[in-house]
């Protein structure tokens, strides 16, 4: 079973300024669980870990940069605050008291990407914190949502070098994408270009996957490309040049992706989660 979770967190967020000048985009908040049962606003980077929390992950490493320090701030217990809400009986600090109890079960580590020169980039800075285990890769603007969780199940459980989480996408020039042969529930990727002019397919990698540690010498040898970044999408191609197996989910149909990285997706997140929590609420009231 994984353990380890990477959360890249430190890029620049430049398609939602002025918001993400002070303010890191991860930190944006959606609605989401809580034990209220109240519609609560959480920042989205605290609902991934929360997801991955109560799918028995522990051990997170977040990719961060000088401009993010209210990420680690803000997974730093404040037990004078969370004292003094509780005496004053407000609702919330039951939110708050659960979620610090999450971070003081888990081990969390920081790691300091000095320039955001890419995913990939990012994702390579955690080679010592992964080691030899297995990985699940998270981005920190993007989720999805699942009856139970679900659609983490193949990532979790896969033995394979790589296991994409894709989704079908009308706008394919916009994501890293992928080809391959259908190999049961799955596709053996056979090709992976990242934001490609013409493409190759509509199957585009989500930012949800899991690697072994042969993802790292990948990248070691991966060259800036578009954008002039250094891409997870050409590491992974180079995993399939070096015949790594590496294969592809489809997320369920049934799962909502949630997106904050442009305006439109920030507020289609609000309104994706603002109906999917209710609901929830609504059904357990
Ligand atoms: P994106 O490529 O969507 O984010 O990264 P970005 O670069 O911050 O956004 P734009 O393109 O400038 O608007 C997806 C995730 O990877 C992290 C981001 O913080 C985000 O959570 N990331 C990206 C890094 O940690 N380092 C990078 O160099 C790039």
């Amino acid at each position: 079973m994984i353990k380890k979770v990477v959360i890249p967190v430190a890029g620049r967020g430049t398609r939602l300024l002025p918001t993400s000048k002070e303010q890191p985009k991860e930190m944006l908040p959606i609605f989401y669980h809580s034990p209220t049962n109240q519609l609560t606003l959480k920042p989205m980077v605290q609902c991934i870990f929360e997801q991955l929390y109560e799918i028995g992950l522990r051990e997170f490493c977040f990719i961060t940069g000088s401009h993010k320090q209210s990420i680690e701030k803000h997974f730093t217990p404040d037990y004078k605050e969370l004292d003094l809400l509780e005496s004053k009986g407000t609702v919330v600090a039951k939110d708050l008291k659960q979620f610090y109890e999450k971070i003081e079960k888990s081990s969390l580590v920081y790691v300091n990407q000095d320039e955001p020169l890419g995913y990939g980039h990012a994702v390579y800075l955690s080679k010592s914190f992964v080691g030899e285990d297995k990985f699940l890769l998270h981005a920190g603007d993007t989720m999805a949502l699942s009856k139970e969780d679900n659609h983490l199940k193949d990532c979790l459980e896969s033995n394979a070098d790589g296991m994409l989480m894709t989704k079908y996408v009308e706008d394919p020039q916009n994501y890293g994408v992928v080809t391959g042969k259908k190999m049961e529930r799955f596709l053996k990727v056979e090709s992976a270009v990242e934001k490609p002019k013409d493409p190759i397919s509509n199957l585009a990698i989500m930012a949800i996957n899991t690697f072994n540690n042969s993802i790292f010498d990948a990248l070691s040898r991966v060259k800036p490309g578009v954008g002039n970044e250094i891409q997870l999408t050409d590491g992974i191609q180079i995993m399939i040049n070096e015949n790594k197996n590496v294969l592809a989910s489809e997320l369920p149909k049934s799962s909502l992706l949630i997106d904050i990285g442009t305006p439109e997706k920030f507020f289609d997140a609000q309104k994706k989660t603002y109906e999917f929590f209710r609901n929830e609420n609504n059904k357990t009231e």
